[in-house]
Protein backbone atom coordinates (compact mmCIF):
# COMPACT_ATOMS: atom_id res chain seq x y z
CA UNK A 1 0.00 0.00 0.00
CA UNK A 2 1.74 3.32 -1.18
CA UNK A 3 1.65 6.20 1.47
CA UNK A 4 2.41 4.04 4.27
CA UNK A 5 5.49 4.55 6.61
CA UNK A 6 7.93 1.87 7.87
CA UNK A 7 9.85 2.36 11.06
CA UNK A 8 13.12 -0.03 11.68
CA UNK A 9 15.03 -0.72 14.25
CA UNK A 10 18.64 -2.12 14.14
CA UNK A 11 20.53 -3.68 17.18
CA UNK A 12 24.28 -4.76 17.12
CA UNK A 13 24.57 -7.85 14.71
CA UNK A 14 25.86 -8.50 11.91
CA UNK A 15 23.00 -8.06 9.53
CA UNK A 16 22.22 -4.42 10.81
CA UNK A 17 24.89 -3.86 7.92
CA UNK A 18 22.15 -4.76 5.36
CA UNK A 19 19.07 -3.08 6.75
CA UNK A 20 19.25 -1.21 3.46
CA UNK A 21 18.21 -3.84 1.79
CA UNK A 22 15.02 -3.45 3.79
CA UNK A 23 14.53 0.50 2.87
CA UNK A 24 14.61 -0.07 -0.79
CA UNK A 25 12.44 -2.66 -0.51
CA UNK A 26 10.17 -0.73 1.31
CA UNK A 27 10.42 2.49 -0.78
CA UNK A 28 9.90 -0.20 -4.21
CA UNK A 29 6.79 -0.42 -2.66
CA UNK A 30 5.92 3.27 -2.04
CA UNK A 31 6.76 2.99 1.94
CA UNK A 32 8.73 5.90 3.17
CA UNK A 33 11.21 4.03 5.69
CA UNK A 34 13.38 5.70 8.55
CA UNK A 35 16.10 3.59 10.82
CA UNK A 36 16.40 3.99 14.70
CA UNK A 37 19.52 2.13 16.02
CA UNK A 38 20.44 0.66 19.71
CA UNK A 39 23.63 2.39 20.57
CA UNK A 40 25.20 -0.77 20.01
CA UNK A 41 24.19 -0.90 16.69
CA UNK A 42 25.74 1.94 15.77
CA UNK A 43 29.16 0.15 15.32
CA UNK A 44 27.33 -2.43 12.60
CA UNK A 45 25.89 0.17 10.04
CA UNK A 46 26.48 3.17 7.58
CA UNK A 47 24.48 6.07 9.24
CA UNK A 48 25.35 8.23 6.27
CA UNK A 49 24.19 5.55 3.52
CA UNK A 50 21.12 5.36 5.55
CA UNK A 51 19.97 8.65 6.05
CA UNK A 52 20.83 9.42 2.11
CA UNK A 53 18.47 6.44 0.97
CA UNK A 54 15.65 7.28 3.96
CA UNK A 55 16.14 10.99 3.79
CA UNK A 56 16.02 10.79 7.82
CA UNK A 57 19.09 10.69 10.19
CA UNK A 58 19.74 7.47 11.86
CA UNK A 59 18.12 7.92 15.91
CA UNK A 60 20.22 6.47 18.53
CA UNK A 61 20.03 9.08 20.87
CA UNK A 62 17.31 11.34 22.34
CA UNK A 63 18.62 14.27 21.16
CA UNK A 64 17.53 15.30 17.60
CA UNK A 65 18.66 16.90 14.70
CA UNK A 66 18.26 20.17 13.98
CA UNK A 67 14.73 20.57 12.05
CA UNK A 68 14.23 16.59 13.40
CA UNK A 69 10.48 16.17 15.00
CA UNK A 70 11.32 14.72 18.78
CA UNK A 71 7.61 12.91 18.92
CA UNK A 72 7.52 9.72 16.77
CA UNK A 73 5.74 10.27 13.41
CA UNK A 74 3.01 8.48 12.45
CA UNK A 75 3.93 4.53 11.71
CA UNK A 76 1.93 1.90 10.08
CA UNK A 77 4.35 -0.87 10.98
CA UNK A 78 7.48 -1.52 13.52
CA UNK A 79 10.44 -4.01 12.33
CA UNK A 80 12.56 -4.95 14.76
CA UNK A 81 15.88 -6.74 12.09
CA UNK A 82 18.36 -8.02 13.17
CA UNK A 83 17.11 -8.37 16.86
CA UNK A 84 19.40 -9.60 19.19
CA UNK A 85 19.30 -11.93 22.30
CA UNK A 86 19.96 -8.72 24.28
CA UNK A 87 16.95 -6.91 22.88
CA UNK A 88 14.54 -9.22 22.82
CA UNK A 89 15.02 -9.96 26.25
CA UNK A 90 14.46 -6.65 27.36
CA UNK A 91 11.68 -5.37 24.75
CA UNK A 92 9.81 -8.37 26.18
CA UNK A 93 10.56 -7.32 29.99
CA UNK A 94 9.30 -3.64 29.04
CA UNK A 95 12.76 -2.19 29.47
CA UNK A 96 13.26 0.97 28.12
CA UNK A 97 17.22 1.84 28.71
CA UNK A 98 17.85 3.72 25.34
CA UNK A 99 16.13 5.37 22.75
CA UNK A 100 15.36 2.37 20.42
CA UNK A 101 14.40 0.46 23.10
CA UNK A 102 12.03 3.34 24.10
CA UNK A 103 10.47 3.61 20.82
CA UNK A 104 9.81 0.02 20.99
CA UNK A 105 7.84 -0.17 23.65
CA UNK A 106 5.71 2.83 23.20
CA UNK A 107 5.37 1.47 19.62
CA UNK A 108 4.06 -1.90 20.84
CA UNK A 109 1.54 -0.25 23.43
CA UNK A 110 0.33 2.15 21.05
CA UNK A 111 -0.15 -1.41 18.85
CA UNK A 112 1.62 -0.38 15.73
CA UNK A 113 1.91 -3.68 13.58
CA UNK A 114 5.31 -4.90 15.16
CA UNK A 115 7.86 -7.59 13.83
CA UNK A 116 10.72 -9.05 15.59
CA UNK A 117 13.42 -11.08 13.08
CA UNK A 118 15.74 -11.89 15.38
CA UNK A 119 19.56 -12.62 14.55
CA UNK A 120 20.58 -15.53 17.27
CA UNK A 121 22.71 -18.65 17.72
CA UNK A 122 21.31 -21.89 18.67
CA UNK A 123 23.50 -21.26 22.33
CA UNK A 124 21.48 -18.14 23.11
CA UNK A 125 18.03 -19.12 21.55
CA UNK A 126 17.75 -22.30 24.03
CA UNK A 127 18.34 -20.28 26.83
CA UNK A 128 15.18 -20.27 29.37
CA UNK A 129 14.53 -16.06 29.05
CA UNK A 130 15.16 -16.17 25.41
CA UNK A 131 12.36 -18.99 24.67
CA UNK A 132 10.30 -16.47 27.62
CA UNK A 133 10.78 -13.54 26.22
CA UNK A 134 9.58 -14.98 22.53
CA UNK A 135 6.23 -16.21 23.70
CA UNK A 136 6.12 -13.59 25.86
CA UNK A 137 5.88 -11.23 22.92
CA UNK A 138 3.81 -13.41 21.05
CA UNK A 139 1.36 -13.05 23.51
CA UNK A 140 0.85 -9.65 23.56
CA UNK A 141 0.69 -9.72 20.03
CA UNK A 142 3.82 -9.09 18.46
CA UNK A 143 4.86 -11.07 15.42
CA UNK A 144 8.35 -13.33 16.38
CA UNK A 145 10.06 -14.86 12.73
CA UNK A 146 11.60 -17.69 14.19
CA UNK A 147 10.44 -21.21 13.85
CA UNK A 148 10.67 -23.71 10.77
CA UNK A 149 6.84 -22.46 10.06
CA UNK A 150 8.98 -19.81 9.39
CA UNK A 151 12.35 -20.88 7.73
CA UNK A 152 14.28 -18.92 9.76
CA UNK A 153 16.01 -20.51 12.82
CA UNK A 154 18.95 -20.34 15.22
CA UNK A 155 22.26 -20.82 13.50
CA UNK A 156 25.05 -22.72 15.04
CA UNK A 157 27.75 -20.96 17.30
CA UNK A 158 30.41 -19.27 15.14
CA UNK A 159 28.04 -19.46 11.71
CA UNK A 160 26.66 -16.30 11.82
CA UNK A 161 28.92 -14.32 9.12
CA UNK A 162 27.74 -17.28 6.51
CA UNK A 163 23.98 -16.79 7.96
CA UNK A 164 23.84 -13.17 7.68
CA UNK A 165 23.84 -13.20 3.80
CA UNK A 166 20.64 -15.22 4.24
CA UNK A 167 19.00 -12.63 6.47
CA UNK A 168 14.96 -12.49 5.47
CA UNK A 169 14.66 -8.82 4.68
CA UNK A 170 12.46 -9.09 1.40
CA UNK A 171 10.18 -11.60 3.97
CA UNK A 172 10.52 -9.17 6.94
CA UNK A 173 8.90 -6.28 5.11
CA UNK A 174 6.00 -8.82 3.25
CA UNK A 175 5.01 -9.85 6.58
CA UNK A 176 5.47 -6.57 8.26
CA UNK A 177 2.86 -5.03 5.43
CA UNK A 178 0.64 -8.20 5.67
CA UNK A 179 0.38 -7.45 9.49
CA UNK A 180 -0.20 -3.48 8.53
CA UNK A 181 -3.08 -4.20 6.35
CA UNK A 182 -4.37 -6.49 8.72
CA UNK A 183 -4.94 -4.22 11.39
CA UNK A 184 -6.31 -1.46 9.32
CA UNK A 185 -10.23 -1.27 9.80
CA UNK A 186 -12.36 -2.61 7.31
CA UNK A 187 -14.31 0.54 6.84
CA UNK A 188 -11.03 2.77 6.68
CA UNK A 189 -11.37 3.33 3.00
CA UNK A 190 -7.83 1.91 2.27
CA UNK A 191 -7.53 -1.01 -0.54
C1 LIG B 1 30.93 -8.53 16.02
C2 LIG B 1 29.75 -8.81 16.91
C3 LIG B 1 28.72 -9.58 16.43
C4 LIG B 1 27.62 -9.85 17.23
N1 LIG B 1 26.61 -10.61 16.74
C5 LIG B 1 25.52 -10.82 17.49
C6 LIG B 1 24.43 -11.57 16.98
O1 LIG B 1 24.46 -12.03 15.84
N2 LIG B 1 23.33 -11.76 17.75
C7 LIG B 1 23.27 -11.26 19.03
O2 LIG B 1 22.24 -11.47 19.67
N3 LIG B 1 24.29 -10.56 19.54
C8 LIG B 1 25.39 -10.33 18.82
N4 LIG B 1 26.44 -9.62 19.33
C9 LIG B 1 26.37 -9.17 20.71
C10 LIG B 1 25.55 -7.90 20.82
O3 LIG B 1 26.12 -6.87 20.03
C11 LIG B 1 25.51 -7.49 22.31
O4 LIG B 1 24.73 -8.42 23.02
C12 LIG B 1 24.99 -6.11 22.50
O5 LIG B 1 24.87 -5.86 23.89
C13 LIG B 1 23.61 -5.96 21.85
O6 LIG B 1 23.15 -4.65 22.06
P1 LIG B 1 21.71 -4.18 21.53
O7 LIG B 1 20.78 -5.30 21.75
O8 LIG B 1 21.40 -2.99 22.39
O9 LIG B 1 21.89 -3.78 20.11
C14 LIG B 1 27.56 -9.34 18.55
C15 LIG B 1 28.61 -8.55 19.02
C16 LIG B 1 29.69 -8.29 18.21
C17 LIG B 1 30.79 -7.42 18.75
Amino acid sequence: MSGSHLQIVVCGAGPAFDVTHLVRTAQEQSWTAAVTATPNAMDFIESQTIEGLTGHPVRSTYQSSPGTRRSLPSTDALVIAPATYNSINKIALGLADNYAMTSVAELIGRQVPTLIVPFVNAALAARAPFRHAVASLRDEGVRVLLGPDDKWEPHPPGSGNERQKAFPWTVAFETAAQLAHESRPAASGHA
